[in-house]
């Protein structure tokens, strides 16, 4: 990300102690630079501890400051538990969550199995409900305000096809979003989650543009005739986490260009006409990109 391009003034998050899970590629790894340049501690957690101890290093050379790595599987309450108790121990609680950790695949669903629902649900719904719980039990026993952020998709609108079990969670969590900005706010814990289109990841290409043939036509659709770029994720992802406008509780933002609105920002035009020999070759791309990270994975 070209930090030059942040929006907000040197030292705005300074004292902020944020988690961001999935922090070591993707997104959350854009989200991480920016908190950190703006003087935020930020922990990180994911599957791979190369990644994460990897992206630790190069913000904090690059940036100065504090990037955490913690190998956490969010599927799992009890890593969950420890993690947490490992950051409280590192300098108490935590005044920000950004849920960014998921995961997801194109399928036809009638070929999923039930596994297959299973890995992209108990990441996306249980796991970030997990995450969600745990801190937010922490910090209403010690009176702590904090932002919670969400990164869901504009399918928690529209529903898509061909993506049914990362639709449905997300829509979940975007339930708990609007749930909890109401139950909770009373106790200082807000909740919001960002709405992103196109923003190309490594990890988000290779599972849901397995060969890339859909690049052009998606970004051509779009009203600004582009895919966003990093810094403008980071800056919506610093005004909805840093203090200043804590007004803002219950809201998902989508960042997509108008592309919602345009298309619907679904996979139905581009995936509808496909046939077995296609979803055939998109799934064996998959499936190599899956194994080549699970092999990388330290839990
Ligand atoms: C059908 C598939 C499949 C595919 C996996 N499965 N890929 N089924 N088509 N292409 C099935 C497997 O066969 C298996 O079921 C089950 O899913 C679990 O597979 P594993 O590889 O063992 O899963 P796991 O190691 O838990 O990995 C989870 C994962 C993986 C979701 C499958 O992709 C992952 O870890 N992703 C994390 C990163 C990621 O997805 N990033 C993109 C996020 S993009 P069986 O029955 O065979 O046992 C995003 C939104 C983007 O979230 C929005 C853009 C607008």
């Amino acid at each position: 990300m070209d930090v030059s391009k942040l929006m907000f003034r040197e030292g705005l998050m300074e004292g902020e102690r944020i988690l961001v899970t999935g922090g070591g590629t993707g997104l959350g790894r854009e989200m991480v630079e920016a908190f950190l340049k703006l003087g935020a501690t930020v922990y990180i957690c994911g599957r791979r501890q190369n990644k994460l101890d990897e992206t630790a290093s190069e913000l904090m050379a690059a940036h100065g400051g504090k990037v955490v790595p913690h190998t956490c599987n969010i599927r799992d309450p009890d890593a969950i538990r420890a993690m947490v108790d490992s950051i409280w121990a590192d300098g108490g609680a935590l005044t920000g969550v950004v849920n960014n950790a998921a995961g997801n695949f194109v399928s036809r669903t009638e070929d999923l199995s039930i596994n297959g629902f299973n890995a992209i649900a108990d990441t996306v719904m249980r796991g970030t409900f997990y995450v969600t719980l745990d801190i937010g039990k922490r910090l209403i026993a010690e009176g702590k305000r904090a932002s919670f952020l969400s990164i869901l998709t504009t399918w928690v609108w529209s529903g898509s096809a061909f993506v049914v079990p990362s639709a449905m969670s997300k829509t979940a969590i975007n339930a708990m979003t609007q749930s909890l900005a109401t139950e909770w706010g009373r106790y200082g814990l807000r909740f919001n989650a960002i709405a992103p289109g196109l923003f190309p990841t490594k990890g988000m290409s290779a599972r849901l543009n397995p060969g890339g043939a859909r690049d052009n036509s998606n970004t051509a659709l779009n009203p600004m005739g582009r895919a966003g770029e990093m810094h403008e994720i980071a800056n919506l992802a610093v005004f909805l986490m840093a203090s200043g406008a804590e007004y803002v509780n219950g809201q998902t933002i989508a960042i997509d260009g108008a592309g919602y609105q345009a298309t619907g920002g679904t996979f139905y035009g581009a995936l509808q006409g496909l046939g077995d020999e296609e979803w055939e070759r998109m799934r064996a791309m998959i499936k190599g990109t899956n194994e080549t990270d699970k092999a990388d994975r330290s839990v």
